[in-house]
């Protein structure tokens, strides 16, 4: 990516489950070599590519020449092949953090390793170049750290800013940028969205670096985006929120599915984004995304023995782990001979996740009449006024 500074990870072309992340696009383990006069590696792969890794890296130094394996982050898609790295590489010293290495023992043992500990503000000289360590915890685990070379503008940014993107494209500019800022959303929903403090530390700690690229862990490095996923991720962790709004819900014999339409339809005004997803005929990747900038909602289920549609209970224990508070919304739901079922428990469950409740519960025995259905266009309604006042404070607040 630059004069002896090479990218030597993996592509996972055809991985679709990461830990339950639909990963619709594939995903790659980015691990970067950096030739001088010691060499280093910026992190390693999941274990099943280590074959690659070595292959790639050898071609370029030989393995007694690395002297640096830099571990920004102990999950195991970029420490599973840590293990053997270190047999690989018999001159290397492990660099980590504390932290870092107190979980690497943990799942690989390692206790007799060559560590090298590192905190903020210390640096390696390489010889023309310089590795600086950034501690950034909790984006996206306590672990987590970067490294920066000033000589360059150049952040290896773990987790931070990736995108599940399998390609042989290194560069954002090398891709579709629609794909690739899309890829970041939903990298950014269903990995990052729980850390929203924690990116705002680590932007400012960011903002005061020369940043001419920035290599992540996953998928492509920003090259000439730069400053649009740097600007993406302050309006993601401060949770400005779109015009938008979105409704949710599971039903059985469609009667919950009418009122969602009812809803919908209420908000469908002028200068009003809106989306309606099935949970069950979409995964939770996509719920949790299209979540992530909505300012209000609606949520309903249909009742399954007096609680919620099972998929849409799962879609509500994802969407209260985002940890969103500032979202508003309403439950809605059908019922039959219980009296009580589904909408109780979606009220609950929002009620737990700190959302705002908009409305009393929206429900109907059995099949939603005329009434209940003009009901719904209503609450749509009134869910498009949150969704633009909301746009006013956000663009306030900028
Ligand atoms: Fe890509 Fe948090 O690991």
């Amino acid at each position: 990516l630059l004069p002896n500074i090479d990218w030597v990870g993996a592509i996972d072309w055809n991985v679709r489950d990461f830990h339950s992340y639909d990963t619709a696009h594939g995903a790659t383990y980015n691990s970067y070599l950096v030739r001088d006069d010691a060499n280093a590696l910026i992190d390693a792969v999941k274990a099943p590519f280590f074959a690659r890794f070595y292959r790639q890296t050898t071609e370029l130094a030989p393995p007694e020449s690395i002297r640096y394996l830099v571990c920004n982050h102990a999950e195991p898609d970029h420490s599973s092949a840590l293990p053997l790295a270190v047999s690989a590489f018999p001159n290397a010293q492990i660099v980590v953090n504390k932290k870092c290495r107190d979980t690497l023992i943990r799942y690989y043992g390692g206790e007799a390793w060559n560590w090298r500990l590192v905190q903020t503000g210390d640096s390696i000289s390489l010889g023309k170049r310089t590795l600086t360590f950034i501690e950034t915890p909790m984006v996206h685990w306590p672990d987590s750290m970067m490294t920066y070379v000033p000589e360059d503008g150049l952040l290896f940014s773990m987790d931070a800013f990736g995108q599940h993107f399998a390609g042989t494209a290194r560069f954002d500019d090398e891709a579709d940028p629609g794909v690739i800022m899309g890829e970041a959303k939903t990298y950014y929903a269903n990995i990052v969205a729980p850390h929203g403090k924690a990116v705002q530390r680590t932007l400012a700690k960011a903002g005061g670096l020369k940043l001419n690229l920035i290599a992540t862990s996953h998928g492509v490095i920003w090259r000439r985006g730069v400053q649009a996923i740097l600007s993406a991720y302050g309006d993601w962790a401060a949770h400005r929120m779109a015009p938008k709004v979105a409704v949710f819900y599971d039903s059985m014999w469609d009667s919950t599915g009418k009122i969602a339409e009812a809803v919908i339809n209420g908000a469908s005004v002028k200068g009003v984004e809106t989306v309606l997803l099935h949970v069950r005929h979409n995964n939770l990747t996509r719920v949790a995304t299209e979540f992530l900038d909505t300012a209000a909602f609606a949520f309903g289920s249909a009742s399954l023995n007096n609680l919620p549609m099972p998929q849409a209970a799962a879609a509500l224990v994802y969407l209260r782990g985002m940890n969103l508070p500032e979202k508003t919304g309403f439950a809605f739901g059908s019922y039959g001979w219980g009296g009580r079922g589904a909408p109780e428990y979606v009220e609950e469950q929002m009620k737990l996740a700190g959302w705002k409740i908009s409305r009393p519960i929206l429900k109907c025995p059995y099949l939603p009449t005329g009434d209940t259905l003009a009901e719904a266009e209503e609450a749509g309604k009134a869910l498009a006024g949150i969704a633009l006042q909301a746009d006013r404070e956000k663009r306030e607040s900028k």
